[in-house]
Formats: C-alpha cells, sequence, structure tokens
C-alpha cells in the first residue's frame, strides 16, 4: 500500500483562508477538505479522481501492470489456485487451510440447487429468445424472496450463508439461463463434480449419466473464473457497494451488480468484441475498420481500459489458455482477425498516445466461443466468478459499518420559476 506522509495546503482566494489537509495512502480526506470548504463539492461524475472507499480485498495499479487479490498476484492464483480457493480468499481475506477448504468447497457443493419454483415459475416464465444476462439479474433478485431471512445482514453467520448460497447458485441460474434460451431441459447440479466442472455439466450433459468436462477446458475456464473473481471498483462493484450500502440484502445487491455488468462498456465487451471480429469478417479488413475506429466510428472493442495504461495482466494470462484451450478445440478463426487487429493498433499512434492496450475481454470470447458457448453467455461467464468479488465487498461494507452512499450534485437545471396551469401553456 502507498505511504505518502505528506499534505496539501489549499488556500480560499476568497477569504485567503488556508487549511492544510493530509494526504493518506495516495488520498485527500474529504472531511478536512469540506471543513474549509463547506458546500463547495468535487464534480467527479465518473470517480476518475475519487477513491470511493478503503478497501483491503484487490490491488490494482493499472501503470504498473499489476493485480493483487488479498497481496497474492493474480498470476501466482491463476497457475497455482482454483477458483473456489480464490472465493474463499476474497470473502475472507486469508487462503483456506486444507481443513477449511474442504468445509468451504463441500458447503459451496451443496448449495447449488435452486428451489423448484425459481426454475419453474421464474426462469421458465421468460420469453423464449430471452438474454440469458436478462434471466440472469432477474432470477439473483428472485432469490431473495426465497430466502427473506437474508435481509439479517448483521448476523454475519446468517449472512455467510447467503455468500455461499449465491456463489453456489449462480452457475446453476446461468446455464439454466442457457438451456431455457436453446429450448433444452434444465439440469440438475451433480454433487461428485468440481465446481467448474459442475457447472460444464449442466450446460452441456444430454442423455450420459454423468458429464465429464474436458479437463483441458474445465481447468481453463477455471482460469478465466480466478481472472474474473474481483477487479476492485469497478462499475458492477460500485453499484454492488452503493446498493449495498443502503442494507439491501445481498441478492437483491448482485442482481443490481450484474445488472451493471450487463453493460457493453462493462461485462458485455467480450459479446461486442466478437460482434467486431465477426463483422470485420478477414485479416484484409483490418486496416480499414482501424481507420474507421481512429475516425470517430465507434470503438475498438476489447481495447483501453479506465485503469489500466500500459497493459492488463489478465490479457497476458488469458493469451496462454486461449493457446491451450485452442489445442483441444481446434483454433478460433477469428483469432488471426483479433491478431492482426491487435498488431496493427499496437503500431498505431492513436492507440499508443491514448495509452490503448487489449483487455481481459479481447480474447475471453474467443476462448469462450471455441469452448462452444453461445455469444449471449459471455457476460452470463463474466457474472459467475466475480460475484465472489462482489460479496467481498458486500461483507467488507458492512464491517466498516459504511455510511450510506449519497453523493452530492451541481444542479444546473432551470432557476425557480412559478408553475403555470396546463390550460395556460
Ligand atoms: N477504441 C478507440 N478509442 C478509444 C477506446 C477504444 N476501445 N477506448 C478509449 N478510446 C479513446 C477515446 O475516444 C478517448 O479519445 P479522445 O481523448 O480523443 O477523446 C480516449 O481514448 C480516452 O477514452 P475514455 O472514454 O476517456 O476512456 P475511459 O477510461 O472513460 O473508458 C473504457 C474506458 C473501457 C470504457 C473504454 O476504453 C472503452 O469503451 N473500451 C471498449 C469497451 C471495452 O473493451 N470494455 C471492457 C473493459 S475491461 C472489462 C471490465 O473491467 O469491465
Amino acid at each position: 500500500m502507498k505511504h505518502v506522509p505528506e499534505t496539501i495546503t489549499i488556500t480560499d482566494n476568497r477569504t485567503g483562508q488556508q487549511v492544510e489537509v493530509p494526504i493518506v495512502n495516495g488520498a485527500v480526506d474529504a472531511k478536512a477538505w469540506s471543513k474549509l470548504l463547506p458546500g463547495v463539492w468535487f464534480l467527479d461524475p465518473s470517480f476518475g479522481s475519487t477513491a470511493a472507499t478503503e478497501s483491503a480485498i484487490t490491488e490494482l495499479d493499472g501503470e504498473a501492470g499489476i493485480l493483487r487479490y488479498r497481496g497474492y498476484p493474480i498470476e501466482q492464483l491463476a497457475e497455482k489456485s482454483s477458483y473456489l480457493e480464490v472465493a474463499y480468499l476474497l470473502i475472507h481475506g486469508e487462503l483456506p487451510t486444507s481443513a477449511e477448504f474442504e468445509q468451504w468447497r463441500y458447503d459451496i457443493i451443496h448449495h447449488t440447487f435452486i428451489h423448484e419454483n425459481v426454475r419453474k415459475r421464474f426462469m421458465e416464465g421468460f420469453h423464449y429468445d430471452a438474454h440469458p444476462m436478462g434471466i440472469l439479474v432477474s432470477s439473483a433478485a428472485a432469490l431473495s424472496t426465497f430466502y427473506p431471512e437474508a435481509k439479517d445482514i448483521q448476523d454475519p453467520a446468517n449472512l455467510d450463508r447467503q455468500i455461499v448460497r449465491l456463489i453456489a447458485k449462480m452457475p446453476t441460474l446461468a446455464a439454466g439461463a442457457h438451456r431455457f434460451s436453446v429450448g433444452m431441459p434444465f439440469v440438475y447440479p451433480d454433487n461428485s463434480l468440481d465446481f467448474t466442472a459442475n457447472f460444464l455439466s449442466m450446460m452441456w450433459k444430454i442423455a450420459e449419466p454423468r458429464y465429464d468436462a474436458n479437463p483441458v477446458l474445465a481447468r481453463a475456464l477455471d482460469v478465466l473464473f480466478i481472472l474474473h473473481a474481483d477487479h476492485e471498483q469497478n462499475c458492477s462493484t460500485t453499484a454492488m457497494r452503493t446498493v449495498g450500502s443502503a442494507h439491501a440484502d445481498p441478492y437483491s445487491a448482485t442482481a443490481a451488480a450484474a445488472a451493471a455488468l450487463y453493460g457493453p462498456r462493462h461485462g458485455g465487451a467480450n459479446e461486442a468484441v466478437l460482434k467486431m471480429l465477426t463483422e470485420i469478417g478477414s485479416v484484409d479488413n483490418v486496416a480499414a475498420f482501424v481507420e474507421s475506429v481512429k475516425a470517430g466510428h465507434g470503438r475498438l472493442q476489447g481495447f483501453g481500459h479506465r485503469v489500466y495504461k500500459n497493459f492488463d495482466p489478465r490479457a497476458t494470462i488469458i493469451k496462454k489458455t486461449a493457446d491451450e484451450v485452442f489445442e483441444v478445440t481446434g483454433k478460433n478463426p477469428l483469432l488471426d482477425i483479433a491478431l492482426k487487429l491487435e498488431e496493427v493498433a499496437l503500431a498505431d499512434d492513436y492507440f499508443i498516445s491514448r495509452k490503448l492496450y487489449p483487455n481481459v475481454d479481447f480474447y475471453s470470447g474467443l476462448i469462450y466461443q471455441a469452448m462452444g458457448f453461445p455469444l449471449n453467455m459471455f457476460t452470463v461467464l463474466f457474472a459467475i466468478p466475480r460475484t465472489a468479488g462482489w460479496l467481498a465487498h458486500y461483507k467488507e461494507l458492512l464491517e466498516q459499518d459504511s455510511r450510506i452512499s449519497r453523493p452530492r450534485q451541481t444542479y444546473i437545471g432551470a432557476p425557480v420559476r412559478d408553475y403555470t396551469p396546463l390550460t395556460e401553456r
């Protein structure tokens, strides 16, 4: 953690008054600031210069390309750990002992079933062509009505039970949403399988008594889950913390976070990348496409990041994972277009000067597609692991006894005016 034992002195030129504001951990304390200038706010609509919280979960240094969960480098976790272990780490702050992990694994595996009415009344009530992400958002919210005790968020044991339920049930909801959207029967969880293999079984099983996923593909998906498990104060986590700060139950808050993830600028980008690559259609069209982006016609999907300005460490790991997957599935035909696009963009001053590099979504979609996932499942595949991160932030927020999120605004509307009756307008 950065320590800057410094202060800045701010002068109010209207009064000549000065105040010394401490900089702690690289941040100016807004309370000290507001003492000097009551009623004067920072105008920072996208939080570009605002730290919304202190957090001990994920450390991210965009300039250095560093991503660590609870201090552990993402590269080590992706190589040596599993998604379930990482989920434990995020939620509980430490890696589990063997006994703790066995209990955690057992608990998650034994909470994967959903109430029959979640499936029959909610999930199967959607229109036949409903987007699985829309189904997931709504079903996560619906779970809150099945577990009304979840509202008692101040009871730590009760909260932990809801956390286990949510992490466990998201793959079941996700696979159920897919099966429904393609008219296939729902597959019940198989408690003999690990987390990711179980999800793949619920996705792909047809008539066989047990579906055993290809271990290379199951491991690759697990690595992708690790990479997507948390990313500090991104848009969906901010939604989670904002809704959580009002003390909404964890299911409702998770649904809100998932709704934010649904957007194409956030978790929807991997879907957008595949659409873009398909639209480009051939390596020969790459240069013209890049020119059209530079001319302001849309964005290069999967490029750029609010925080990473040199490279996205997740993208580096994903590229390696992609090679392993393609050895099993055969190369995704869009890969050559993606590689060419990356090459052309990284050599172009437009992208260099703006520090635009491939982000996590640039290659993840190619992997998902090679594994057989339809396009509309890509964001769902992001939501499953991010649930652990959202819940870690939700838990942290409650432990911090945070005040309700309630920003100020700068009013720019009409000045006061008198109402005129409808007939006189
Ligand atoms: N293609 C072309 N130009 C871009 C792109 C892009 N992908 N991203 C940013 N720019 C340009 C932008 O036009 C602007 O140029 P100028 O200064 O001339 O106006 C400059 O770069 C800065 O852009 P910005 O909009 O201020 O950057 P931001 O930090 O607000 O946006 C972003 C970050 C990720 C929303 C954006 O880079 C983007 O839209 N990327 C494409 C979508 C995408 O891949 N999203 C996934 C993000 S990673 C997964 C996740 O964590 O959710």
